[in-house]
């Protein structure tokens, strides 16, 4: 029998054991003070699920960890969700997501996103029914669920719940260079993507945010870690072109779009996100399933 009920300080060790057999040292929640402060913390929704008794599985509801949507108030991320492997096919992880889509329903956010691990096909179905739409890919940034030298992928999905997206703005990114050239000119900056010659004259934070991103990105593969190193461009500023540009040049190649980021005068618009590539990261194991995204497969067939 599954039951799904709010967790309690009492289910550290059960959850504990739930990401040691799912996970290897590099998870967060591979760190038991990390789980119980999520479990302490009073804006973090926890569930536990128990098959017969036995704690079988865990998810969360936060804020995104995600910093281009992190600005994000009204916006939720289903996170840490993990069903003990051997317990794993049993229908554990869909009563988890039933309870999980209850409370979004309670909080009723602007925007619900997720990760799915692009190597774990189950993981996406699991959350399909969501009707997440993929806006990143992140290349080789599952490394804890593998071993040293090996990668996995993250997909990130996002639904928007009360405002319509724009259907041209939403594409994920196998062939990161051309497909960004796609959206550009989906969006009409293609002309002047190619016509860009000059900095902008604003330039300097960018490029200041730039170095910064590559310097930590250096030090953290230096110390055998992991960084991620976005950036994000403004698709609706003027300077967007440029700042690509330079992005570019400095060796980030686009992951991502994340529509309707907000401004401070109410208005939103649509953000690229960039990312420092590691080097060594074998993209040949990234496989991608989308259930239900036929859009999405013709704008590849698109961009070829
Ligand atoms: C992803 C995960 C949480 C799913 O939990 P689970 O208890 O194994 O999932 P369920 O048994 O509830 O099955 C979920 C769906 O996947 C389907 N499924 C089951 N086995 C499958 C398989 N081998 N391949 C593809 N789909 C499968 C189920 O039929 C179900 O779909 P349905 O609703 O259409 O019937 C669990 O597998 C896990 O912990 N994976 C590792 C961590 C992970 O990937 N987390 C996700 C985000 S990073």
């Amino acid at each position: 029998m599954i039951e799904v009920r709010r967790s309690g300080p009492n289910d550290l060790d059960g959850i504990f054991d739930v990401f040691r057999s799912v996970y290897n040292d590099r998870h967060p929640y591979s760190v038991r003070t990390e789980i119980e402060k999520d479990l302490a913390n009073p804006v973090i929704f926890s569930y536990t699920a128990l098959m017969d008794g036995k704690i079988a599985g865990y998810g969360q509801l936060r804020q995104p960890e995600y910093p281009f949507l992190s600005f994000e108030r009204q916006a939720l991320e289903i996170s840490r969700l993990g069903v003990r492997s051997e317990l794993q096919g049993k229908g554990v992880g869909k009563a988890l997501m039933a309870k999980l889509e209850e409370a979004i329903d309670g909080e009723d956010p602007l925007i619900v996103c997720a990760c799915m691990q692009t190597a774990d096909e189950r993981s996406q179905h699991l959350l399909a029914p969501l009707g997440l739409f993929p806006v990143a890919l992140f290349q080789g940034l599952a490394p804890d669920f593998f071993d040293d030298g090996q990668a996995s992928s993250v997909l990130m999905g996002m639904c928007c719940r009360r405002v319509p997206v724009y259907p041209a703005t939403l594409y994920l990114t196998p062939r990161l260079e051309r497909l960004a050239q796609f959206v550009v000119a989906g969006i009409g900056l293609h002309r002047e993507f190619l016509n860009f010659a000059e900095p902008p004259e604003n330039s300097e934070g960018f490029l200041k945010q730039l170095a910064l991103h590559r310097e930590t990105f250096e030090s953290h593969i230096r110390s055998g870690g992991f960084h991620f190193g976005f950036v994000t461009v403004d698709l609706s500023s003027p300077e967007a072109p440029a700042f690509y540009a330079m992005a570019h040049e400095a060796g980030f190649t686009v992951e991502g779009l994340v529509p309707m980021v907000p401004h401070a005068n109410g208005s939103r618009s649509d953000h690229l996100v960039m990312r420092l590539v590691p080097p060594g990261i074998d993209d040949t194991r990234i496989r991608l399933v989308i259930p239900g995204a036929t859009e999405l497969k013709e704008i590849l067939d698109t961009v070829g």
